[in-house]
């Protein structure tokens, strides 16, 4: 029997030392270090494992030429989904790992369940979290009762793994990889040693039977899947459920995708009966949005390498004091300021007397400088008091000569407006070399100066 070694691992970065640390040496984060079990594997075991030749047998395994491999192999199945699918880049891959994460209550088993029953093909629906008749309940919640949907409460990874290859379901779904537990490890279930064990296994199943599986992972406050980086490279496919629990509507995102593009979004709305695909999108934004206020307009902006709408909100008010405020939430204050001094001095709209406050809604924190050109509609739009229409969007950055300049990934932003349902897009003309705009259903306004925008819009 091996010796149970502790060791401390980063749960941002999956790195590990052998005393706690305070600060990642590798990711830098803080107060990361949480003790763990090492691997039962001594050192000699382990060793004993690593590949070697050892028959001439092996020599008879070939690899195989790239135009020999059948593409047939790679049939997608049809999940009846057409959001899922579309974010899985057209369906489901045999023997791929999905991970589909999200926070506590967000509706990811409710997806899971609703997938597993309407899929048309033999599903393992593994719960640890639930007892059967709670998911018996929810599924009638769903209307969803069918035989080939089979549920199988437990949590040990061996016995789950065995049951799945007797059955031979067409799809496995784990919810969720928190409570399951591998006995080859001895740390508790939801540990990163565990998490990160039970992902292997899962992978290795997949892999090796062609079945596909899905796996539930819970988010931490912090926002990233819960267990380190590794498990979101072990699998293929990353889907994040987001969306806020106050409102019904629900996003999910693709993080990563080894067979599809990672620009795709689905949306769906929470209600009483299930998940309603929602095959129109702006109704998202124009739901959260109130009608013809002044001062409000939508930037479309990257998160990381996805492009995403926002809304950007500024007021201009008297000031009651002498000196004017000048107040910013989620975006960079002095940017705020370098944008109000090129009104003032390059478009001739001034700011003076004026308090003026700026919010990115949503709590989100902005540093892609392609919300300037929204960011100035909303500030000229509160001064005059002249609403923006709700069908226009913008993405461009403002220089220090009032010129609107080109931003990164032009074709996403303007991707994903078209696909939100927007009518119109600023964006600058310095932008528009290789954009063929027939290919979008919205209307692009490409300008080069402030002013031809503020004309545009206020006039
Ligand atoms: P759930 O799928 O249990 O969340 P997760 O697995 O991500 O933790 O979703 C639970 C929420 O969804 C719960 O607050 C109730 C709501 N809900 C509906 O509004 N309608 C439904 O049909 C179902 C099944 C759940
Ligand atoms: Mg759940």
């Amino acid at each position: 029997m091996a010796k149970l070694r502790k060791i401390f691992v980063c749960t941002e970065c999956g790195s590990n030392s052998p005393k706690w640390i305070g600060n990642c040496p590798t990711c830098g984060a803080w107060n990361t270090y949480i003790e763990e079990i090492a691997g039962n594997k001594t050192a000699q075991e382990s060793k004993s494992a690593t590949w070697r030749v050892s028959s001439p047998k092996d020599f008879e395994i070939k690899p195989i030429p790239l135009t020999e491999i059948s593409p047939g192999r790679l049939v997608r199945t049809d999940t009846r989904d057409n959001e899922l699918n579309r974010v899985l880049g057209g369906g489901i891959v045999p023997g791929s790992l999905v991970l589909i994460g999200g926070e506590p209550g967000i509706g990811k088993s409710t997806l899971s369940l609703q997938m597993a029953t309407q899929i048309g093909i033999k599903v393992l629906y593994v719960s640890g979290e639930e007892s059967e008749d709670q998911i018996k309940l929810r599924a009638d919640r769903l209307s969803g009762n069918t035989p080939e949907c089979f549920i199988y409460t437990e949590t040990n990874t061996s016995k789950m793994l065995n049951l799945a290859a007797s059955l031979q379901p067409g799809l496995m779904i784990i919810d969720s990889i928190q409570t399951i537990s591998s006995p080859n490890i001895e740390s508790m279930p939801g540990t990163i040693s565990q998490v990160r064990e039970c992902t292997a296994e899962l992978q290795r199943f997949a892999k090796e039977t062609n079945i596909p599986v899905i796996i539930i992972g819970h988010i931490t406050k912090e926002g990233s899947i819960a267990g380190p980086k590794i498990l979101e490279h072990i699998v293929d496919t990353v889907l994040q459920f987001e969306g806020d629990r106050q409102h019904s509507y629900r996003i999910l995102r693709t993080l990563k995708n080894r067979f599809g593009s990672t620009d795709e979004i689905g949306i769906y709305e929470m209600q009483a009966g299930g998940l309603r695909q929602v095959c129109n999108p702006s109704e998202l934004l124009l739901t959260q949005r109130d009608d013809h206020l002044s001062g409000s307009t939508v930037s479309a902006t990257m998160e990381g390498m996805r492009p995403v709408l926002i809304e950007t909100q500024a007021l201009v008010a008297t000031a009651i004091f002498g000196t004017p405020q000048r107040s910013s939430t989620g975006f960079d204050l002095r940017r705020l300021h370098m944008l109000l001094a090129v009104l003032e001095k390059r478009s001739g709209i001034f700011f003076g007397q004026k308090d003026v406050f700026l919010n990115i809604a949503g709590g989100l924190k902005i540093v892609d400088t392609a919300v300037d050109l929204g960011l100035v509609a909303a500030l000229v739009s509160s001064l005059h008091d002249i609403y923006v229409s709700q069908k226009v969007c913008f993405a461009g950055e403002i220089g220090l000569s009032g010129e609107i300049r080109a931003v990164s990934r032009i074709e996403q932003r303007i991707q994903e407006a078209d696909r939100l349902g927007f009518e119109e897009m600023f964006v600058s003309k310095y932008n528009m070399k290789g954009i063929d705009p027939d290919r979008y259903v919205l209307k692009l306004r490409p300008v080069g100066k402030i002013n031809e925008m503020v004309e545009v819009l206020f006039s």
